[in-house]
C-alpha cells in the first residue's frame, strides 16, 4: 500500500480524536492541525488556526488527502472552509473530504444553513472533493444532556427523534475515503435505530447513574418543525450497527 499523506482539520474533537489513531493504524502518515500546542508524538502536529489563516500553508504543505472535519459550531465555518480551501489550493491540490449532516437542504436551522453553504465551497473548490454527510452523533445526545445537568430535569423536544451513529464508524468510512480517489458526494451514513429523543435521554441518565425525570417540551420554531419533519434522519440509509445502548455499555460499563 502506498503511504498517504492526511491532514485531519479538527482532529482533536469528537470525531477527530477516534478518525486519527484509524489513519495511523491503516499505515497513513498523519498531520493534525490544532490551534494549541501539543506533546510532539504520532500524529504530526501543524499548529494554526483557521479563523486568522495562520500556520495554513505549512500545515496544507505535501498532502495528498485534506480530512476538514474543525468546526465553530457555524459562528465562521464559511470563512475557514474557504480559508482552508484557499491554502490547500496554492498546494498540490489534494483531495479534499468533507463531513456534513444529513438533511440539510432547505433546513433552517443556522448551522444547518452554514453547513450547506460549506458544500457548496467544497464543490466548486476547484480540488478534487468528497461529501460525507451522517446523522447526528451518539456522543451529541450525551451532549444535550450534560448541558442541563445543573436543572432538576431534562427537557427533550416532543415529537423529535434521532437515528444516531457511532464515530468509531463514520471514521471507519473516512479512512476508506481517504485510501481512495475523490467520489464527490458518497451515500449518506445512518445510525442503525430512529429513536425518540426523550427515550434516548432517560437510557442515558440511567446509564450514568443521574436520577432526574425527562420531559417531552413541545418547542416551536421552524428549526424543531424540520426536526418533527425528520429531515435529519436517514432511515433507508441505517447502516451503522452500534446502537445507542451498545455505545453507552462501553463507554459507562462499570
Ligand atoms: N456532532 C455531530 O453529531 C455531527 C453530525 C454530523 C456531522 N458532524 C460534523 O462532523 C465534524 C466534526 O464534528 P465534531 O463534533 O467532532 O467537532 P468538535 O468536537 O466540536 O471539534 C471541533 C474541532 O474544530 C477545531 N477547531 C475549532 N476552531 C478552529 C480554528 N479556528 N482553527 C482550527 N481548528 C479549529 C478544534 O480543534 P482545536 O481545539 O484543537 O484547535 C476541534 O478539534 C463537524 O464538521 C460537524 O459539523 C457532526
Amino acid at each position: 500500500m502506498t503511504t498517504t499523506r492526511v491532514l485531519v482539520t479538527g482532529g482533536t474533537g469528537r470525531l477527530g480524536r477516534v478518525l486519527v489513531p484509524m489513519l495511523l493504524g491503516a499505515g497513513h502518515r498523519v498531520r493534525v492541525l490544532t490551534r494549541r500546542e501539543r506533546e510532539p508524538a504520532p500524529p504530526e502536529w501543524a499548529v494554526g488556526d483557521l479563523r486568522t489563516g495562520a500556520g495554513l500553508p505549512g500545515a496544507v504543505a505535501g498532502t495528498d488527502v485534506i480530512i476538514h472535519l474543525a468546526t465553530t459550531n457555524g459562528r465562521a465555518d464559511v470563512p475557514t472552509t474557504g480559508r482552508l480551501i484557499e491554502a490547500a489550493r496554492a498546494a498540490v491540490a489534494p483531495h479534499l473530504v468533507y463531513v456534513s449532516i444529513v438533511g440539510i437542504d432547505g433546513a433552517a436551522l443556522g448551522y444547518y444553513r452554514t453547513k450547506l453553504a460549506c458544500e457548496h465551497l467544497v464543490e466548486h473548490s476547484g480540488l478534487p472533493w468528497t461529501i460525507l454527510r451522517t446523522t447526528q452523533f451518539h456522543d451529541l445526545i450525551t451532549a444535550m444532556c450534560d448541558v442541563q445537568r445543573m436543572l432538576p430535569v431534562t427537557v427533550m423536544p416532543a415529537g423529535v427523534a434521532f437515528q444516531p451513529i457511532d464515530v468509531t464508524e463514520v471514521a471507519d468510512q473516512l479512512v476508506t475515503i481517504a485510501g481512495r480517489p475523490a467520489a464527490h458526494r458518497v451515500p449518506d451514513l445512518g445510525g442503525p435505530e430512529v429513536r425518540d429523543g426523550a427515550e434516548l435521554a432517560r437510557d442515558y441518565l440511567r446509564a450514568i447513574g443521574r436520577r432526574r425525570p425527562v420531559w417531552s417540551v413541545p418547542v416551536p420554531g421552524k428549526a424543531v418543525r424540520d426536526y418533527r419533519a425528520g429531515i435529519h434522519l436517514a432511515p433507508d440509509r441505517a447502516v451503522g450497527r452500534i446502537t445507542f445502548d451498545d455505545f453507552l455499555a462501553r463507554r459507562y460499563a462499570r
